[in-house]
């Protein structure tokens, strides 16, 4: 089979195509015909060596799959060969098949396709566990999400309207805007003039947002610090802006704010029950049609080194996905 491998850091360019012999699943693992792949943005932090968990190497990126069920290794019920399945696996999606534990993937549905599938696991399961366990995020509340038509961006904009907020979407040019709004963003602002702080408080009658979802970091945080609401939330989600800013802590007690750190693998394993209660209703919201997840740009498997640079060159718009068995 092949596989998309990362023998050293380096850029996307230096990832290699290469054949190797598939995995036998180990007992309670399934192995799976990989059809898509999704990237998310640690994809292009860990083949650089600038993320928080690195496999060993060699590795394959790509923190997320959907596929069909190929062989069951012993112990696993659950699940039916020929099943259609997705999941997040941390790395190693970006292969031809994949030997997975089973209790990471879901059965996918009917509704969605493949490419679909790969890439809901990261983003809505982030996106909803931030604003539910950790903004407690209410209806009528006005939330600010950044980098809004990005992966995680674009899943908390559609969750925010889901759970009943006022969502105002912050994105860095009017094309990734209009997409936030057919999401259902109800206000816009483009921050490439740098300009963030005043265009939420001319929006929230000078008050600021109540909840604010920071992917991004960098200089911006430090405009959300300034334009969060009295008993708001201010949600550490990422750094894409490029380095980790630091907190004014005066601006917490000025404010009387939480700044919430999330960190949805950890959550996910330490409350598998919460993760999977949290899921199911991610998973209704599909089915009624409240949630849509976008896929913004396939690639096929050989252009895995385009796909990556879509996302590290700031050009992603909801999910993009490498499709492996097209
Ligand atoms: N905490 C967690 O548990 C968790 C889980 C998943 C992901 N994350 C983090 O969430 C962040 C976003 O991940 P994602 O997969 O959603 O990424 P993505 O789809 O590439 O979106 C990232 C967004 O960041 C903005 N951005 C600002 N400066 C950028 C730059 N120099 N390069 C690229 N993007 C830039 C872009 O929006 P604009 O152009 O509109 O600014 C872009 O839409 C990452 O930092 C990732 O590590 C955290």
């Amino acid at each position: 089979m092949r596989a998309v491998l990362c023998h050293a850091f380096g850029p996307p360019e230096s990832l290699t195509l290469e054949d190797v012999d598939a995995p036998v699943p180990k007992p309670g693992e399934v192995l799976v015909d990989v059809h898509a792949a999704a990237l998310n943005f640690p994809d292009v932090l860990m083949i650089e060596g600038k993320y928080q968990s690195q496999p060993p190497f060699p590795f394959a990126p790509g923190g997320e799959l959907s596929g069909t069920v190929a062989a069951l290794g012993e112990g696993v019920t659950d699940l039916q060969l020929g099943q259609a399945v997705f999941g997040g696996v941390g790395s190693g999606a970006f292969v031809e098949q994949a030997a997975i534990a089973a209790n990471r993937l879901r059965v996918k549905p009917d509704s969605m396709t493949f490419a679909q599938a790969a890439g809901i696991s990261t983003t809505y399961g982030t996106s909803y566990h931030a604003l539910k366990q950790r903004a407690a995020l209410q209806p009528g509340e006005t939330l600010l999400v950044l980098g809004a038509a990005g992966g995680v961006g674009l899943a908390a904009v559609e969750l925010g309207k889901a759970m009943g907020a006022r969502v105002i979407a912050a994105a860095s040019n009017d094309e990734k805007l209009a997409v936030a709004r057919a999401a259902g963003a109800d206000e816009l602002i483009n921050y490439a003039d740098g300009e963030l702080k005043d265009k939420v408080k001319a929006l929230t009658d000078g008050k600021g947002a109540d909840v604010i979802y920071d992917p991004v970091g960098g200089d911006l945080f430090d405009q959300c610090m300034r334009c969060i609401n009295w008993n708001g939330r201010v949600l550490v989600i990422g750094f894409t802006g490029g380095y980790i800013p630091k907190v004014p802590i005066n601006l917490i007690l000025l404010k009387g704010c939480q700044v919430v750190g999330v960190f949805y693998g950890s959550f996910s394993a330490r409350e598998p029950a919460v993760n999977e209660e949290n899921f199911g209703q991610v998973l209704r919201w599909f089915e009624t049609g409240t949630l849509k997840p976008l896929v913004g740009a396939r690639y096929p498997m050989e252009e895995y080194a385009a796909a990556l640079r879509c996302l590290s060159e700031r050009r992603a718009i909801g999910k993009v996905v490498l499709e492996i068995r097209p």
